[in-house]
């Protein structure tokens, strides 16, 4: 072959070789395409047969150099014997930036090789879990444990591991790095942390091909969760006055940073342990009293109200009404106690029990309905309080009179009706069912201690012919009149026994006091009753 006839005879080799070059030069071995993992050396073989020219490599499309230590490409040289046609490219420690197309050229002889692409693969990097080595979660909050993977080619396979057992449900995304060849991994792996998870190992492993034993990183998951709190008072139920004792209790990671009390709302600036002593009143009763306790988490707030004992207290009044006649009433009074307490309507004068709710509802009143109700509250063993309210019922006057009254003959006389109306009387009328020419007749009325009105028709001097009539004390309203009849009787040394100081009223009551003149028709013939 051509080496033995080089080797033995030397000064023929170039015509030889010029010979061959024109016919023969060829590939017998060329470089493939190849997979190397970074770091490992790899050769790209190149034979050329029947070549002693020049011999070139290129890498996508550079070419390296003619020398065969390639100054300048330090971790490349040529290997093999020139002289048996071997110009293979070894690459000492491969790295990414060998990742390339390579071709092997007789440029002497126009001969190029397959076009060899050497694939470097990368491992990745060690993964990083975000957060780690403690990741702190809230607890209940949804969180994505993030796992990165980067500087891989190709991109790394990532897997959760919680304690040892794979998780499935992690989401997986991978993008191209700068350099355009390696890939970074990103894996999410969704967690609702429990309180019971803290302390969990979370694995994040990742492989490749050029890691094929792959690297993990594993964090643990510190649950946090804002204090979990129970508020008890010691004792449980108390009288007014009593000591209690409101015990905060709480768990929490992390640790407790501090107590805030407050009453119905109001802050207790002095209190700020995790106990807090009071003499309680009733209004503990009502506005609860809360303890806040605090990490750096969150806050919990719990708020108890204490058993106290006491008697009623009134919240709402009941309001007086006057309503008119046929309508309807009701009245509300509103109390409180502990333990509950029962709750009673009267009417003044009776002790028939009309309710025993709050409200006393009292349909189409009468005018016998007016009057003062009383609203009781019972707390069994512990108290009894009552309040009062008047009902007054607009209607037609209501006249009292004594049907028989008295006066001494030739003394002064008075006859004397009590006017009960709501809303005031326009006009009160006395006169006597006979009028007595040239008598002087006096009419006053004054306040009568019922809040009515006391009319009085004064003889100056009572005649005979004055006794044995009947007068008639009538009122008006806007629902219609009232009357009463009266007859004078004589008394014979007795004195007088109805005494009213009374002038006109105070001006309280609108009253327009009429004095009728019984028609003159009546006078001359007036035997009979009269009309008004
Ligand atoms: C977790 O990742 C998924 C997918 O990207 C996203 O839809 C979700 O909102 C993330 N959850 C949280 C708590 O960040
Ligand atoms: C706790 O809650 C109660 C009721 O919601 C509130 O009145 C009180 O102010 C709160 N306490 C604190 C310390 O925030
Ligand atoms: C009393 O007087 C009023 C008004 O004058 C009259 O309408 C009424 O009928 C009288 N009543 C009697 C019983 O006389």
């Amino acid at each position: 072959d051509k080496g033995t006839i080089a080797r033995l005879w030397p000064p023929y080799v170039a015509l030889l070789s010029v010979a061959f070059f024109a016919v023969a030069a060829y590939f017998s071995q060329q470089p493939q395409d190849q997979v190397v993992v970074s770091g490992q050396s790899v050769t790209l073989p190149c034979v050329i047969v029947g070549y002693r020219g020049m011999v070139q490599w290129t890498k996508d499309g550079l070419a390296l150099g003619g020398e065969r230590d390639l100054p300048g490409w330090t971790r490349y040289s040529l290997m093999g014997d020139p002289l048996s046609g071997e110009h293979s490219l070894l690459i000492d420690s491969a790295e990414l930036a060998d990742d390339a197309v390579y071709e092997c050229q007789a440029t002497q002889a126009a001969l190029r090789s397959h076009r060899a692409k050497l694939t470097v693969l990368v491992p990745p990097s060690d993964p990083v879990v975000e957060g780690g080595p403690v990741v702190r979660l809230k607890a209940h909050t949804p969180h994505n444990l993030t796992c990165r993977a980067s500087g891989a080619k190709p991109a790394a396979e990532i897997t959760w591991y919680r304690d040892g057992e794979v998780m499935e449900t992690a989401i997986y995304s991978k993008s191209l790095m700068e350099d355009g060849k390696r890939e970074t991994a990103v894996s999410m792996l969704p967690i609702v942390p429990e309180d019971s998870d803290s302390g969990r190992t979370y694995t994040c492993r990742v492989l490749n091909p050029a890691a094929p034993a792959g690297r993990q990183t594993s964090i643990t998951i510190n649950v946090q969760h804002p204090p979990s709190v129970t508020l008890s008072v010691q004792p449980q139920t108390v009288t007014e006055g009593a000591k209690v004792l409101f015990i905060c209790s709480a768990s929490a990671n992390p640790e407790i940073i501090g107590y805030r009390w407050s009453k119905g709302g109001v802050p207790i600036s002095e209190a700020n342990g995790d106990s807090l002593e009071v003499t309680v009143d009733y209004s503990y009763f009502t506005d609860p009293v809360s303890c806040e306790v605090s990490n750096s988490v969150g806050s919990t707030n719990v708020s108890t109200l204490v058993d106290v004992q006491f008697g009623p207290r009134l919240l709402s009044e009941p309001k007086p009404m006057t309503v008119d006649i046929g309508m309807d009433a009701a009245f509300t009074c509103a109390w409180t106690g502990n333990p509950p307490l029962t709750l009673a309507w009267t009417k003044q004068g009776s002790s028939v029990v009309l309710s025993n709710g709050n409200t006393l509802q009292l349909k189409a009143v009468t005018q016998e309905d007016a009057g003062t109700y009383t609203c009781k509250a019972i707390v069994p063993r512990i108290g009894v309080a009552e309040r009062d309210v008047t009902l007054t019922v607009n209607g037609p006057p209501i006249i009292t009179a004594e049907a028989t009254q008295h006066a001494v003959k030739h003394s002064k006389g008075k006859l004397e009706c009590r006017v009960g109306s709501s809303p005031p009387p326009d006009k009160i009328v006395s006169e006597p069912l006979v009028w007595v020419v040239g008598r002087l007749l006096v009419f006053g009325s004054s306040r009568a201690p019922d809040h009515g009105v006391l009319s009085s028709l004064v003889l100056s001097e009572t005649l005979a012919q004055d006794f044995q009539l009947r007068y008639n004390c009538t009122a008006w309203n806007r629902f219609g009149t009232g009357t009463a009849l009266v007859t004078l009787k004589e008394q014979e040394a007795l004195p007088m026994l109805i005494i009213v100081g009374g002038a006109v009223g105070g001006g309280c009551v609108l009253l327009i006091c009429v004095i009728t003149l019984v028609s003159l028709c009546c006078r001359h013939t007036g035997k009979g009753e009269l009309n008004g």
